[in-house]
């Protein structure tokens, strides 16, 4: 499965990826994505908080495909963002992979907490420490998650810029202003939940759409996602799940099931939670 998006440092990345958040961290989890492998997937995204990497690590190694054909994210948590702390998280990370590189390196929070009031500061340094990883050759590509347009502002003057932003998006929460800001910075925007956390699949809207195309509505959840240019991270538990959300190519929605379910207002999860919105400079009509 090779469809793929440029990134804006000239690397490319598969258009759909197969997420592990809340899988467990043993054997059903490992064979979890050993199905996924065998389905196609190569694009596996993980994060140090997951506690996944040891899993992929050794599925990874187990499916005999070569280092190569896989593309690989991770991301350093909130509480280590001091430089040298990132430094530690990425080794630990590449050990857990049994890797000797990544392909994608994210900031899984934009800061450690509410009460930080030195949060630009510690932002700026944890960026630039990213940059050097990407320079020293360990990372391909570097990028954060999710981000506001404000965060992105802290980080403007440094030498590079984020290459992807991962945030949830779903039609019942679209973050409009910040899609629309890194579509504007050739940011690409990655989805995190593209089902609202399987909520949406009952929906009446995505249910009509997909009964309209004959396809199931994680199809056009996930379809939602590409016709906005939005990369969507799916995960299941059932290989014929699995393999139907790789197949997504042979059906289209029309301009007019874009507009109706661009009009879902269910707010899942995070939706209108994230705890930065609270920040001065937001503007909150951009959200
Ligand atoms: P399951 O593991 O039973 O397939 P999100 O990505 O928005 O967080 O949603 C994930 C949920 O969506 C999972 O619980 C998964 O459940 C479900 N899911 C994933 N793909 C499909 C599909 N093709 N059809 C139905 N449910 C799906």
């Amino acid at each position: 499965f090779d469809d793929t998006f440029l990134l804006s440092d000239g690397n490319k990345i598969p258009c759909i990826g197969f997420g592990t958040f809340g899988l467990d961290n043993n054997k059903k989890g490992e064979s979890l994505i050993k199905n996924a492998i065998s389905c196609g997937y190569r694009h596996f995204d993980t994060a140090s908080l997951y506690g996944s990497e040891e899993i992929l690590g050794k599925a990874l190694k187990a499916s005999g495909v070569a280092r190569d054909e896989f593309f690989l994210t991770t991301k350093v948590w909130k509480d280590d963002m001091a430089p040298g702390d990132i430094r530690k998280s990425f080794d630990r990370s590449l050990h857990a992979l049994g890797t000797d590189y990544l392909d994608l390196l994210l900031i899984h929070w934009p800061r450690a907490n509410e009460a930080d009031e030195e949060w630009e500061e510690h932002l700026f340094l944890a960026w630039n420490t990213f940059i050097f990883l990407k320079q020293e050759g360990k990372v391909k590509s570097i990028g954060v998650s999710n981000f506001l347009p404000q965060h992105f502002d802290v980080i403007h003057s440094c030498s590079e810029k984020p290459v992807v932003n991962q945030i949830e998006f779903h039609p019942g929460y679209m973050q409009t202003g910040t899609v629309d800001y890194c579509q504007r910075h050739n940011i690409q925007v990655e989805a995190w939940s593209p089902l609202g956390r399987g909520s949406l699949l009952n929906h009446p809207v995505v249910v009509d759409v997909a009964a309209k195309h004959k396809v199931s509505p994680a199809k056009v959840l996930l379809s939602f996602c590409l016709a906005h240019n939005v990369l969507p991270l799916v995960k299941s538990s059932s290989k014929e799940r699995l393999k139907e959300n790789l197949s997504l190519f042979d059906f289209k929605l029309t301009e007019q099931d874009l507009y109706v379910l661009r009009g879902i207002a269910e707010k899942t999860g995070w939706s209108g939670q994230h705890p930065d919105l609270s920040i001065p400079k937001a503007k909150v009509g951009d959200f």
